[in-house]
């Protein structure tokens, strides 16, 4: 399934940048901008990013589970995802707001 149309990226390969970013460092914050990074790409028009945060909770969700690591450390672990995602989605959308209203004047 491909999540990005703009790079044509796919489900799969987003998951195993995640897996590959947390061997690294399981505690990670990872965001759309780390895996694109990581994959030498950049977001373009960016529509495929909360999508990609899906994928990053769940698969950072995956990782742990399967290391079984206890929930009481994974439940605090996916939460600050969760937060963190919705702070850089907040700044996004105030972002994009401001660059309409700059080109509206
Ligand atoms: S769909 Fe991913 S950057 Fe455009």
């Amino acid at each position: 399934m491909i999540v990005c149309s703009c790079n044509v990226i796919m489900k799969k390969e987003i998951e195993e940048v995640i897996y590959r970013l947390l061997d690294e460092d399981a505690w990670r914050l990872i965001t759309p901008g780390v895996v694109y990074h990581a994959m030498k790409m950049r977001g373009r028009c960016c529509g495929c990013f909360p999508n990609v945060i899906s994928i990053i909770i769940e698969a950072s969700e995956r990782y742990h589970r399967e290391r079984r690591t206890p929930d009481e450390q994974i439940v605090p672990f996916i939460q600050k995802i969760r937060v963190e995602h919705e702070r850089c989605e907040t700044a996004r959308m105030i972002a994009g707001q401001a660059r309409m209203r700059r080109s509206a004047a």
